[in-house]
């Protein structure tokens, strides 16, 4: 049987046969836990920290500002409740968006179980937040704004600058959810002004079950997995060395290709958008025209979900 053409590639990627190739050796020959200082394991940590500087490169950010994480999902839990529980005695107020994935919504919705506040900001028609509302959102109680990169259904890009600057004007922690955008379009944290950014590998060519959180240094998250002390003390686990590496992989070629693909990736998906309104007259885009990832074209009809 034929299958389908698969277009998804924001629900998730294909390993690319580069990143299967750089981890093979660590399924088949390198077992070594990197935390051994024997050479069994100074060859998996090599691995682990080459893959930490080369994610960090993509970021334009330092290694010791990468954490590894499981995904996207475990990211943004870090991100969110670490700064909310570490900040609690300066306040309980949360500001996101109402077009968040639901790694950050359910997030934000445990904690108000826990007794902190969120103010959840309304989209315009393209689904873009209005910084304006961002800065009239804050009150002094105020922790933790999290906003996405793009989105992961209409794929439109959000004023991350802007609402950047506001943050460091009022002295509150900006987090990002950018598992849409990495490898897509530039996600340079500098730029972008943040503090932590959500990354997650199977979104551009690495395995799924691995990613890692940007943290800015000096910037302080309350531990969530709790054991020993790998990765710098922020959570415990014996390193996924083989993902890892495939995850440092991806993002080497990400950074190496970023800018042909962003260009080859649009040319493909406007020319599917012209020719299907040749034919369907009646098409809608959902979605912002030019603040928009450069593979997503969602077709009218899915309106954006509202909490
Ligand atoms: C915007 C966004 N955030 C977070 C996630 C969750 O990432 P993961 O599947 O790696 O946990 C996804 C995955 O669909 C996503 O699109």
């Amino acid at each position: 049987m034929n299958k389908p053409i698969y277009l998804d590639y924001n629900a998730t990627t294909p390993i690319s046969p580069e990143v299967a190739t750089v981890m093979r050796p660590y399924l088949e020959e390198y077992f070594g836990n990197p935390s051994s200082s024997h050479i069994y394991g100074t060859e998996t940590k090599k691995a682990v920290e080459l893959a930490r500087k080369q994610i960090a490169e993509l970021l334009n950010c330092f290694p010791d500002e990468i954490t590894f994480t499981s995904g996207g999902s475990e990211s943004n839990n870090f991100a969110i409740k670490g700064t909310a529980y570490q900040n609690r005695d300066r306040g309980n107020h949360i500001i996101t968006s109402t077009v968040e994935h639901p790694a950050v919504t359910e997030v934000c919705q445990f904690l108000e179980k826990e007794g902190f506040k969120v103010t959840y900001l309304p989209v315009d028609e393209f689904g873009r937040v209005d910084p304006v509302d961002v800065e009239k959102a804050i009150t002094p109680a105020t922790i933790l704004i999290t906003v996405m990169h793009a989105n992961n259904e209409v794929g439109t890009i959000q004023p991350v600058e802007e609402i950047g600057v506001i943050a460091k004007k009022h002295n509150i922690i900006f987090h990002s959810d950018a598992a849409q955008s990495v490898g897509k379009i530039e996600t340079d944290v500098q730029k972008m002004g943040v503090d932590l950014l959500s990354v997650a590998g199977h979104k551009f060519y690495a395995p799924k079950g691995i990613g890692a959180l940007y943290i800015k240094r000096g910037v302080k998250l309350q531990k969530l997995i709790h054991g020993a002390d790998h990765e710098q003390n922020l959570r415990a686990g014996t390193e996924n060395v083989l993902e890892i590496a495939g995850l440092g992989k991806a993002a080497e070629i990400a950074k190496r290709y970023l800018q042909k693909n962003t260009a080859h990736m649009k040319m493909l998906r406007d020319q599917l958008y012209d020719n299907l309104k040749k034919e369907l007259p009646d098409l809608k885009l959902n979605g912002h025209p030019e603040f928009r990832l450069p593979n997503t074209f969602c077709r009218g009809c899915l309106p954006l979900r509202k909490y």
